[in-house]
């Protein structure tokens, strides 16, 4: 009889999402007795925990396999995520590759694993209902700033995106669920707590109240010692209910950073994108954000080259930023994904359109962080202490506003300290202790 693998290596790809999936694969292996291999080359199992949402993911998961399989190596390999989600059993067919598994079921990687093990390569991609969580060991390691996903899936059917299909319908974890994951986390070390889904703010409990909506979790996570700091992420315009605004101003804990990606800034690729909101809509929305928390940092999501963006559309992206002065954000090439209906719409911009409208993007928003960094020199505030810099003696924490703050401390990693900014760059600060 075959044996099964002694190590596993597992590499993710993607939104923190999929990482936060990474990390639960690899406590799913350790509880089975595996040891973690630090290189991909040392491992008799190999997870790729891929991801579908832009650009050729898919012949990049073919060419990661190859590249695994040099100098006639064989690991098993599984692959995870949502490129196994899109292309199931193709991936076994195309590369022979030992398991399939999705996003919603890698709770059952030691069954499949054990099936490849006798040779009888093993495939998952169902959706369940129940999720998958209750289902997985307990965390262990836990760093100062962990994730913990709340809510997965999305039923907003934007018309360029693949997650409604790869991660399925809007599904939230319980409650009780979470609260007891999230005070297991802080047991084991965890001083700020990082909600996650792809729309967060969508996250209920329809068992307890209709009503019941993310705020309520966050004034329940608040009541727990020990944690410092609740952030979430990400959000959709739509789902900024008036609770969760004003827990920005009741809730001392719930950092002063919001990511609320709007896309793009034209009313008209708004609507082709069936955003369901408007430009004028999400402007009035930031405001209500801001009078309940003055110095809340923003962040977004843009795509540029949607089909049929002009260069007036764009214009109207690029004045966006300006009016809203995001202190972070990111921003994307639009790339066609098989399946969604932006896919097949007429006008499809040309690459050089779209790198060229890319850099402008980018050039703005670097612009505002900078500008945003350099309003912040002078002030003092709490740092959360996450890891080691280059520098003898330096470390690096996050300030609340999520700005990534490097000092000279002898303090501990996971210390909150008070810090002062004293000088900005364009991506990082530089704090002294206060
Ligand atoms: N092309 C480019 N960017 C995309 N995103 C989602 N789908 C696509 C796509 N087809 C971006 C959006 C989203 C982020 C997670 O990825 O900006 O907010
Ligand atoms: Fe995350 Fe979306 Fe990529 Fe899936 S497709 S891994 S949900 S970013």
């Amino acid at each position: 009889m075959k044996t099964g693998p002694q190590t596993y290596h597992v590499k993710s790809f993607g939104c923190q999402m999929n990482v936060y999936d990474g990390d639960r694969m690899a406590e799913l292996m350790s509880a089975q007795g595996m040891t973690p291999a630090a290189d991909a080359k040392d491992a008799d199992l190999v997870i790729l925990n891929t991801c579908h949402i832009r650009e050729r993911a898919t012949d990049k998961v073919y060419s990661d396999i190859g590249r695994l399989r040099k100098h006639g190596r064989k690991p098993m390999i599984a692959v995870a995520g949502c490129v196994a989600q899109a292309e199931g059993a193709e991936i076994i067919r195309r590369a022979k590759v030992d398991v399939v598994v999705g996003p919603q079921a890698y709770h059952n990687l030691p069954a499949l694993v054990a099936s490849a093990a006798q040779g009888q390569p093993a495939i998952d991609t169902d959706m369940p209902v129940d999720m998958k969580f209750g289902h997985l060991p307990p965390r262990r390691r836990v760093p100062p700033s962990a994730f913990l996903t709340v809510q997965e899936g999305c039923d907003k059917f934007c018309t360029y995106c693949v997650v409604p299909y790869t991660r399925g319908a809007e599904v939230s974890r319980p409650f009780a669920q979470i609260i007891d994951e999230a005070k297991a986390l802080v047991d084991a070390g965890a001083r700020e707590i990082t909600l996650l889904g792809q729309n967060v703010n969508a996250w209920g409990d329809e068992s307890i109240d209709d009503n019941r909506g993310l705020h309520d979790l966050i004034a329940a996570l608040d009541q727990i010692e020990g944690l410092a700091r609740i952030r979430y992420m990400t959000s959709h315009p739509n789902d900024m209910a008036d609770g969760l605004i004003t827990a920005h101003r009741d809730v001392a804990k719930l950092m002063p950073f919001l990511h609320l990606p709007v896309q793009s800034g034209s009313d008209r690729i708004l609507k082709a994108m069936n955003r369901s909101h408007s430009r004028d809509s999400y402007l009035r929305l930031l405001d209500r954000v801001r009078d309940a928390r003055p110095d809340i940092a923003l962040s977004g999501d843009f795509i540029v080259g949607f089909p049929g963006e002009t260069e007036a559309d764009f214009t109207e992206t690029l004045r966006l930023v300006d009016v809203v002065g995001y202190a972070q954000a990111y921003s994307f090439k639009y790339s066609p994904r098989p399946g969604t209906p932006a896919a097949t719409m007429a006008d499809q911009i040309a690459p050089e359109v779209m790198d060229e409208r890319l850099q402008r993007l980018q050039a703005a928003i670097n612009r505002h962080q900078a500008a945003f960094n350099a309003a912040s020199v002078g002030k003092t505030c709490d740092v959360l202490l996450e890891r080691k810099g280059k520098l003898d003696g330096q470390l690096i924490g996050k300030s609340p506003w999520l700005q990534s703050i490097h000092l000279l401390s002898d303090a501990a990693i996971g210390d909150l300290v008070s810090v002062r900014i004293a000088e900005a760059g364009a991506n990082s600060v530089a704090g002294v202790t206060a």
